[in-house]
């Protein structure tokens, strides 16, 4: 097994797989994983504000009998007080495992690097491959299995679209990717998931029409317009997204029955209206509960005792 967990692209399928078992099992019966991250200790790294992503790991560390320490970025001010490579060199001497929410990818991969203790990627500009496993997880639960099914992402090609493709191609799943022109998905995560979604019913469909993405789609998925880090692109974000809005209209286009999905924070009444989250089919509260097991299984395999 590697030492890290940066991208699901580095996941063999038995192991993105594994996780997902682990997962279902662990939820089930909570009790029986009390005890096997005691005396394991996580540093925190967040350089960007996180709800759900420091409730999610604190909470897991206690659950499975381990702690966590929170390192705001005002803290350790990460590349200028210190270097990332010293702070990979420092923390490896205190604790057993380093989840880190930043900027640039290279700077998780450089952390990565410099130190001997496992590192999780809770989010970079790049990529947010803990909110992929816990979102395709979800569906899991729901659908009862994932092959064949059809996700569409409707918004940015950002950091959570690029998980989710990465996640899609790995569970053999079909995906739709609608951005407005030049937002598209990067070309080297295009080409990762084509890559591991070979020999399964993957396929990937990258386009610029909304109606297209979400045709047939057993599951819509947006995000916000203007991620962590674009706040000054806001508003001119907002006015070439505003046909990318998933509202009752566009959502009306999916399956009947299609679930509506979001990492949150949502920017209500921009990228999605009040009447497709608040609706039946919205599962977003599922996906932010699910954030906590996944990443158990994630912490579990990588911080055990082997
Ligand atoms: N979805 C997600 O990562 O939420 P936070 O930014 O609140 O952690
Ligand atoms: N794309 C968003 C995801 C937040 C969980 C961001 O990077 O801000």
């Amino acid at each position: 097994m590697k030492k890290d967990f940066i991208t699901i692209h580095e996941l063999s399928r038995y192991e993105f797989n594994e996780i997902l078992d682990l997962t279902t099992r662990m939820k089930k019966n909570p009790e029986k994983y009390r005890s096997v991250l005691k005396d394991r200790i996580l540093a925190m790294i967040f350089q960007k504000p996180s709800l759900r992503t420091r409730m999610t790991f604190e909470v897991g560390m206690l659950q499975l009998g381990g702690e966590a320490i929170y390192l705001a970025p005002s803290d350790i001010q990460m590349g200028s007080r210190e270097s990332v490579r010293d702070i990979g060199k420092n923390l490896e001497r205190w604790v057993n495992g380093i989840m880190i929410r930043t900027f640039g990818h290279h700077i998780i991969l450089e952390l990565a690097e410099s130190t001997r203790i496992p590192v999780i990627n809770a989010l970079t500009d790049l990529l947010h491959p803990c909110q992929a496993m816990a979102d395709v997880f979800t569906l899991l639960e729901k659908k009862g299995s994932l092959a064949g099914l059809k996700l569409a992402y409707v918004g940015d090609g950002n950091n959570v679209a690029h998980s989710l493709m990465l996640a899609a191609a790995k569970a053999g799943m079909k995906m739709a990717v609608a951005t407005p022109p030049g937002y598209e998905p990067k070309k080297e995560i295009i080409d990762w998931a084509r890559e591991d979604g070979q020999g399964t019913d993957f396929e990937l469909t990258i386009t610029n029409d909304p109606v297209e993405a979400v045709r047939e789609a057993d599951a819509v998925y947006t995000d916000v317009w203007a991620s962590m880090g674009q706040e000054a692109e806001k508003e001119m974000r907002r006015a070439i997204f505003s046909p990318y809005q998933v509202n009752r209209e566009l959502f009306s286009r999916a399956k009947p029955g299609a679930y509506f999905m979001h990492c949150l924070p949502a920017h209500r009444g921009e990228e999605v209206t009040d009447e497709v989250i608040d609706s039946p089919n919205s599962i977003v509260y599922d996906q932010a509960e699910n954030r906590l097991h996944v990443q158990k299984v994630i912490m579990m395999n990588l911080m055990g005792k082997k």
